[in-house]
């Protein structure tokens, strides 16, 4: 399965600065009791990956969607899947949603005594590798890990639940990422996710996001959910020049 990968050649400093922005939507605003046609009219609506909150009510005081359930669905969808690990102890079950289906793993810094080896571990399974940083983690927690990844998601809530407010004060956190980013010259994305919707996505790729992942603002958008990916990736488009022609 072809990831959507960010494919920009424009480079500064060999670090491309056209990677696309990309939009993600989050299962977690989806209807439970139809995740497969979800997926479908996901697609339909020009989804660019989607995105599954894995949770355990252990790491965070929800639990969602198991391996078997995303396998479930991975015949409704066309896009990459990933999944984003709200788990403690991820080494013990993240290749079973690689065999799900999904093409990216994000692990959580604070998730694991091990980082780098976990990291490694979703390399050995076959996926590629993200990492992300809760709102009150520093980022040099993943400083020595950059080698290993493909994505930083910079979250900007805290996480465990759908549908609360953007948290813009990680805004200067996600310009240092991607300063952090662009000096490893390596073509890493950096995602967003939490209380993302066109405004608030236009304040996160000033910053420099150039992922956007999205659950509430896609799902309950009164214009459906093609009109609010849309409005998500043209109020990134418009709002990421700065830093992409710096
Ligand atoms: C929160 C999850 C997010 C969340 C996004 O822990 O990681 O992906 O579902 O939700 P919205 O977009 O509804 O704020
Ligand atoms: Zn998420």
């Amino acid at each position: 399965m072809a990831q959507a990968q960010s494919t920009g050649t424009a480079a500064h400093g060999g670090v491309r600065t056209d990677a696309p922005n990309v939009v993600v939507p989050s299962m977690l605003a989806a209807d439970a009791s139809r995740l497969g046609e979800e997926c479908r009219a996901l697609d339909a609506a020009g989804a660019d990956r989607i995105h599954w909150d894995v949770m355990d009510g252990r790491f965070v005081p929800n639990i969602t969607f198991g391996p078997d359930v995303v396998a479930a669905c991975r015949g409704s969808s066309a896009r990459p899947f990933e999944a984003h690990l709200m788990i403690v102890e991820p080494d013990l079950i993240l290749d079973r949603y690689v065999e799900a289906g999904c093409g990216l793993i994000i692990v959580h810094a604070e998730s694991t005594r091990h980082l780098h080896r976990s990291l490694g571990r979703v390399h050995d399974a076959g996926a590629r590798a993200g990492v992300a940083v809760n709102p009150a983690t520093p980022i040099d927690a993943i400083a020595h890990v950059l080698d290993l990844v493909d994505l930083v998601l910079v979250m900007t809530v805290n996480p465990g639940f759908g549908g609360q407010r953007y948290l813009a004060t990680m805004e200067p956190k996600l310009r240092a990422v991607r300063a952090m980013v662009r000096a490893t010259g390596r073509p890493i994305d950096v995602e967003v996710d939490g209380g993302i919707d066109a405004e608030t996505a236009a304040g996160a790729a000033g910053a420099g996001a150039n992922v956007f992942v999205a659950g509430t603002a896609v799902q309950r958008d009164p214009e459906g959910p093609a009109h609010a990916i849309a409005s998500i990736r043209s109020a990134a488009d418009e709002a990421s020049t700065a830093w992409r022609s710096s």
